[in-house]
């Protein structure tokens, strides 16, 4: 079907994409995918960057992804627009002859990072030993294709900002405690709405492999909060939140679950990126709205709803920059080597990585 070209090697930006103009990637884009029809599929998140996001055939959130990308059997080219996780998670989930491909490999997740395969063994050993078998394990899908392995493996599983209350009250029903990795603030938001008390959390700290938890009967934890976040998310503060309460009153604040429980607790609604865009889109003309989720995401909106005021819950807010690496010329460089053939910067997660993981993406799956 193709050559694949150092598929796991990521390869510079060839020097004419630099200089190309946007009209001219914009024109070659469409000439590819009308050429390439179903055979090229371009899933892309909604953190993307509109000049890459213009071209998606379909857009979501990481489960929406998830889901389309296993659907599209026809199509031999997955481009992915998102980061390194969400491609592993296409790969998985879809056949072995399609192909998915990244078009920036540096396009990666600081909280994905948080948690790595070692750090998360050794983990479970000591926790294993203090809490003995009353322990399961469930990972954010912003996590490795080894950690959703390692999930899947001791009957856990994956879970998204969408799902996470449904995913928690299962993972209650197989085992007394849950180790929620590797964010944080998703797994304490969660539990707390589901009525677990913060005394009953404690924080699996990875780098200094220990449990920090102020109460003084271990046996009282029902979760354990792997120490990871979201750097773009934790950037939204309670200070944020005051300001935007001083200056606008009637304004809501809405934000996603990634944030900190205090910036949750204060703010007026919190749910996941298509909670969010729901949310704004079901609101009233002249409703006002403080968003705190990532600002390509939030720049959107306010375009797309000209009738609301629409602000940044933090009006300093970048872009998540590893999401921002996927932009035009990247994705012109790589469907122009498709539609020569050759295949570079592949998405492969290998076997026995590949069947542990799809278990614990199946076990959430099943209630999507
Ligand atoms: P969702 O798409 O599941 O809301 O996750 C947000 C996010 O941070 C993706 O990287
Ligand atoms: Fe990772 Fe946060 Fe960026 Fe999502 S927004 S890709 S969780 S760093």
């Amino acid at each position: 079907m193709s050559n694949v070209l150092d598929a796991f090697q990521k390869e510079l930006l060839p020097e004419k994409y630099k200089n190309m103009s946007a009209e001219e990637m914009e024109q070659r884009v469409k000439e590819i995918k009308e050429k390439l029809g179903s055979r090229l599929y371009i899933p892309c998140h909604h953190y993307q960057k509109d000049e890459v996001f213009q071209f998606a055939d379909d857009a979501g959130d990481s489960l929406k992804l998830a889901q389309l990308s296993s659907e599209r059997k026809e199509a031999d080219y997955i481009v992915f627009c998102g980061v390194h996780f969400m491609a592993e998670t296409a790969d998985i989930l879809t056949e072995e002859d399609q192909i998915v491909i990244l078009p920036d490999l540096s396009a990666g997740c600081s909280m994905a990072d948080m948690a790595n395969i070692e750090q998360t063994e050794r983990a479970w050993g000591k926790l294993q030993r203090t809490f003995g078998d009353t322990i399961i394990p469930l990972t954010y899908v912003n996590s490795t294709a080894a950690i959703k392995a390692f999930v899947g493996k001791h009957g856990g599983a994956t879970v998204t900002s969408s799902n996470a209350k449904t995913m928690v009250k299962w993972a209650f029903e197989q085992k007394k405690r849950l180790l929620f990795l590797p964010d944080q603030h998703l797994g304490r938001n969660t539990a707390y709405d589901l009525g677990v008390a913060l005394d009953e959390m404690a924080i699996w700290d990875p780098i200094e492999e220990t449990l920090v938890f102020d109460g003084d009967n271990v046996e009282n934890i029902k979760v354990i909060l792997w120490k990871g976040h979201c750097s773009v998310h934790e950037k939204f503060t309670t200070k944020n939140i005051e300001f935007v309460r001083n200056e606008y009153k009637n304004m809501k604040i809405i934000v996603h679950p990634e944030c900190t429980h205090e910036v949750v607790q204060l703010a007026d609604d919190a749910g996941s990126t298509n909670y969010i865009i729901q949310t704004i889109e079901n609101s009233p003309a002249g409703s006002e709205w403080a968003i705190g989720t990532e600002m390509n995401l939030v720049q959107r909106l306010i375009k797309q709803h000209p009738d609301k005021k629409i602000i940044s819950l933090n009006p300093y807010m970048c872009p998540c920059l590893t999401m921002n690496r996927i932009d035009l010329p990247h994705l012109v460089w790589i469907l122009e080597l498709l539609e020569e053939g050759n295949v570079i910067q592949q998405i492969k997660v290998e076997e026995p990585t590949k069947k542990l993981a799809k278990l614990a993406l199946g076990r959430m799956l099943q209630f999507a």
